[in-house]
């Protein structure tokens, strides 16, 4: 789709859970707009804030100083508001108010459909994917998942040089509502007995009670069970878990921690490629698209198309996370 007119002010907004490397992402998109002498404006706390018209105006010294911080300076929020047909004129009327003529909105997939809509009422838009879920189909690489990904490997880590002391069951949660990419990889790079995803997830107890005992015959002293979000119930699965193995149990929940912290090198590079490349899509004349990073390459495409995409777990990788935690051989020498 191409931009209904030309932009002299474009505004950006962070949406959905915060992600570290968002900060990289706008700092990007204002120094790059004020670099082509667009007017930058900054919208707080996502749609919500649109629609209350909490805007500032961006300049390339209230960006400074931000590029190593985790959360949003901007703020982030959910706003049920813009879910509804009045919610989203009302902020495009005020995007019309304010003289924002586009739009980048850093966030998951719902962020996304918020721009969808505007677009569809004239505003320009494009989205930059920004979550610590990697659950957006279109781009390999979402800004905040290698953050996240590396703090809940460090944290499982620690948890499981106390659960070998004590040789003990544990139980970790990690985030993932809907989507188990943090499960998965920390289920690869902690050596995790159990990987539960929500995609995947047969809800067969047994199976994993069969596991602990027949690891334990063979002399393991930890056995490490990483649980997405999306699951839940960690403390009660630990209960049973315990129960029925009369092994020690513990649950814990890695939590919002997960979400914070300083980006690392990865998340700043790819945020700040993106938010450039948001500004440049802009400026040259497209609308309604999302930033993604596919097959070595930063791309845009239509947010229809993206949003239509699907993402699925690798049964590959999966099974190879199992098979390198578990029996090892069939036949044992
Ligand atoms: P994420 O962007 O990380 O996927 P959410 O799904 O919570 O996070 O969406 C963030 C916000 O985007 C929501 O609070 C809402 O304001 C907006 N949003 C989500 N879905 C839609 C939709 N279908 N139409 C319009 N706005 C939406
Ligand atoms: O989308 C990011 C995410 O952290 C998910 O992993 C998690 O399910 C959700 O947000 C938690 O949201 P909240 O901050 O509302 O608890």
């Amino acid at each position: 789709m191409t931009a209904n007119k030309e932009i002299k002010t474009i505004g950006v907004l962070t949406s959905g859970g915060d992600a570290p490397g968002m900060n990289a992402a706008i700092r990007a998109v204002v120094r790059r707009g004020l670099s082509r002498d667009i007017n930058m404006k900054g919208i707080k706390k996502g749609y919500s804030g649109l629609i209350n018209e909490e805007i500032i105006d961006m300049t390339a010294v209230n960006v400074s100083d931000t590029i190593q911080r985790g959360g949003t300076i901007l703020q982030t929020a959910r706003c049920a508001e813009m879910r509804t047909p009045e919610g989203q004129q009302a902020a495009a009327d005020v995007c019309k108010k304010h003289g924002i003529d586009a739009l980048v909105v850093i966030g998951g997939d719902g962020s996304f459909a918020g721009a969808q809509k505007l677009a569809n009422l004239g505003i320009n838009t494009v989205g930059v994917p920004g979550t610590i879920d990697l659950d957006i189909a279109c781009s390999e690489y979402t800004i905040g998942f290698d953050t996240a990904v590396n703090t809940a490997m460090e944290a499982i880590d620690k948890v499981r040089d106390t659960s070998t002391s004590h040789e003990r069951v544990s139980v970790i949660e990690v985030m993932g509502r809907n989507a188990g990419y943090l499960a998965l990889w920390c289920g690869i790079a902690n050596g995790a007995e159990d990987i539960l995803l929500p995609e995947k997830y047969d809800y067969d107890e047994q199976k994993i009670i069969n596991n602990i005992i027949d690891n334990r015959k063979k002399g393991k002293k930890h056995h490490i069970i990483i649980n997405a979000e999306g699951i839940g119930h960690s403390e009660a699965m630990a209960k049973r878990i315990e129960a029925a193995t009369g092994i020690e149990t513990r649950a814990t929940i890695l939590g919002h921690m997960q979400r914070g912290g300083t980006p690392t090198c990865k998340d700043r590079v790819y945020a700040s490629i993106m938010g450039a490349k948001a500004v440049d899509v802009l400026l040259e004349g497209k609308t309604k698209r999302v930033i993604c990073y596919r097959d070595g390459e930063y791309i845009d495409m239509d947010i229809n198309e993206a949003l239509a995409m699907k993402k699925t777990i690798s049964e590959y990788q999966f099974e190879v996370s199992y098979s390198l935690s578990h029996n090892y051989s069939k036949n044992p020498k």
